[in-house]
């Protein structure tokens, strides 16, 4: 048995009846794990909620390597790399591309598999190549942008769990750069914009607004925001004056559900040890010695809530590990 509460940033109770750590490339070689078992990096975007009758395979792969040529820059990183790290050590050394997506938790391998994003930036605009092992079937397999299938908080690694160990994640950087500010606050930044001012400003707001892991234990954006139709939008609008929704498509929209939960008022539910972060409503935290029970009964609690109000169900992005691996709720 290993205890996981130091391998997840929610930091609940719970263990694993075996733990697998991969620092090599000749380790994947011999891996041959028994079902069920779970890939794990930073334990950013997963909740253990309880004990797991299985085997955690923890990514530990290091190493970055950066190639210059004359129009792009090639950065290829180890999956068990900090994300962050490798987002300010691109920034120190004047490297373009990734600033909006400082503070994100998690591992380089984790970026990839829910594609990641914010302000206005998803890191599948700068993957070139994933390189995974195939868990299951035992070999390495090479995969471009399209073979990702990436989408909103989406590819296909998530879509398969525990297939593919992401090995190594290449990213190409073109140097000819242009920030992207049409998100709020970066929208507010004065002219000329350099990336180090946008790399500022968004750990500033991160900072302000979702709370330190290390500090108070979370997840990070609990839900996903959910997409619906723009008839479905009119009608919300209607019932809910200043509802924060984000174009997806002609006829189709992504609705912010930190506003949703904000505004019906749960910002002050709790259970047990489990509650809403009061800056940012889309974010639970665990305030103290919380039980996993108690993380999945807020967050049925809020679904029922918003879903009485808005016909609208709140899916969760941060993978929920049971007692014999993934759970939906
Ligand atoms: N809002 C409220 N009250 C709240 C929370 C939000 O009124 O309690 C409003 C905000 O004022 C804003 C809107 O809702 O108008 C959206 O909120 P915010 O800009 O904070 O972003 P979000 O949609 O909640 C998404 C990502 C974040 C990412 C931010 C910034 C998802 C699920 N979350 O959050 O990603 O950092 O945008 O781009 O897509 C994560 O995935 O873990 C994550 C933190």
């Amino acid at each position: 048995m290993r205890d996981l509460s130091n391998l997840h940033t929610f930091r609940l109770p719970a263990q694993c009846f075996d733990f697998v750590e991969v620092n090599s490339a000749d380790n994947l070689l011999t891996l041959e794990p028994q079902e069920p078992w779970y890939l794990l990096g930073e334990g950013s975007n997963t909740a253990f909620i309880e004990d797991f009758q299985g085997t955690v395979i923890h990514n530990a792969l290091k190493g970055v390597q950066v190639d210059d040529f004359f129009e792009y820059t090639r950065v290829t990183v180890a999956g068990g790399e900090n994300w962050h790290e490798l987002v300010s050590r691109l920034r120190s050394m004047d490297i373009n591309g990734l600033e909006n997506l400082a503070l994100i938790p998690g591992s380089v391998g984790a970026a990839p598999v829910q594609n990641i994003g914010a302000y206005g930036v998803e890191v599948s605009q700068f993957i070139e190549m994933v390189t995974a092992w195939d868990v299951e079937k035992r070999h390495w397999a090479y995969f471009t942008p399209s073979d990702c299938e990436f989408g909103y908080r989406d590819s296909i690694f998530k879509q398969t769990p525990g297939r593919w160990l992401i090995t190594e994640v290449s990213f190409l950087l073109p140097k000819k750069w242009q920030p992207v500010t049409h998100y709020a606050p970066l929208n507010e930044l004065s002219a000329p914009v350099t990336a180090q001012a946008v790399f500022d400003k968004v750990i500033e707001t991160r900072q302000r607004k979702l709370p330190d892991p290390a500090v108070t234990p979370n997840a990070g954006s609990f839900f996903k925001n959910p997409v619906v139709s723009v008839e479905h939008l009119k009608a919300l609008e209607a019932k809910l004056p200043g509802l924060v929704s984000y174009p997806v498509s002609d006829s189709s929209v992504k609705l912010a559900a930190g506003w949703l939960i904000d505004k019906l008022g749960l910002k002050s539910l709790s259970v047990g040890n489990v509650g809403v972060n009061p800056q940012q409503a889309l974010v639970l935290i665990n305030n103290g010695q919380a039980q996993g029970s108690e993380l999945v009964a807020l967050a049925q609690e809020i679904q029922d809530r918003v879903y009485e109000v808005t016909g609208v169900t709140l899916e969760p992005e941060v993978r929920l590990v049971g007692a014999h691996g993934l759970i939906d709720l």
